[in-house]
């Protein structure tokens, strides 16, 4: 297995190029979204393979609801069968899933299978895989900023109170560790309103792979770059 000597115990990804592999190809953006959606499950199980603990990926941000109708279906529909086909594979490897984002955004029954999977897989506790969906860090953030002042105008706590790991708490992300490693695809080097408040000591690695041309051994070579970086968090 590839070393591990600098505690890497959670990646997130964002998860980009699909629409470019696709016109590069000639194909339409929905055929890269379906390769994607493959990478999805290849990536998922290399992270297991390589002893990750958590995994998190952004599948749909709350951006995304811009884009064209089409497009939007299409994503929602791969969102759909990896919800509904997915539950075996994820039980025999031993995952545990969790989503995070806003689920009022999502149709009821794609809500009603995310429900399904984190309590079927609930007691797994191999890897982590943690699927931002319909996801935005500031609305997240925003959402926490009122969870907490909704607390103190009740008076069950004080401003005092407030701190660091109360405010994780009331973040989505609650109970899993920040990211060591943000790893996003195709060239782009922009954060993209995630994880905002969770990368704020992650390692950020950009590659120009497209994500439906990412794979296991690239994610390999990136766990070994990581290896050899110094991280110090603020200290010297
Ligand atoms: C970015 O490519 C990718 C997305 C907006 C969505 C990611 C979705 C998947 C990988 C498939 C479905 C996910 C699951 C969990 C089954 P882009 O369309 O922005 O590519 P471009 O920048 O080249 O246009």
């Amino acid at each position: 297995m590839t070393e591990n000597n600098n505690n890497l115990q959670h990646i997130a990804i964002i998860m980009d190029g699909n629409g470019r592999w696709a016109k590069r190809r000639g194909l339409p953006r929905a055929a890269g979204h379906k390769k994607g959606a493959e990478t999805v499950k290849e990536i998922t199980r290399a992270a297991g393979d390589l002893g990750i603990k958590y995994l998190t990926l952004y599948a749909f941000s709350t951006e995304n609801w811009q884009r064209s109708k089409e497009e939007v279906d299409t994503l929602m529909g791969l969102l759909r069968e990896y919800l509904k086909s997915n539950l075996d594979e994820l039980k025999e490897n031993n995952v545990k899933i969790r989503f995070i984002g806003e689920r009022d955004m999502l149709d009821k029954d794609i809500v009603d299978s995310m429900d399904k999977l984190e309590a079927e897989t609930a007691a797994n506790d191999a890897l982590t895989l943690c699927i931002a969906l319909s996801y935005g860090s500031r609305q997240e953030i925003v959402g926490a900023v009122r969870k907490v002042a909704a607390l103190a105008k009740r008076g069950d706590i004080s401003v005092n109170d407030i701190d660091i790991r109360m405010f994780s708490d009331m973040l989505y992300t609650k109970d899993i560790p920040d990211p060591d490693l943000l790893i996003r695809t195709s060239g782009e080097q922009r954060v993209s309103n995630y994880l905002l408040w969770q990368l704020a000591y992650t390692e950020f690695y950009f590659t120009d792979t497209f994500w439906p041309d990412f794979n296991k051994k690239e994610l390999e070579t990136i766990i070994q770059n990581f290896n050899s970086r110094e991280r110090r968090y603020g200290k010297v």
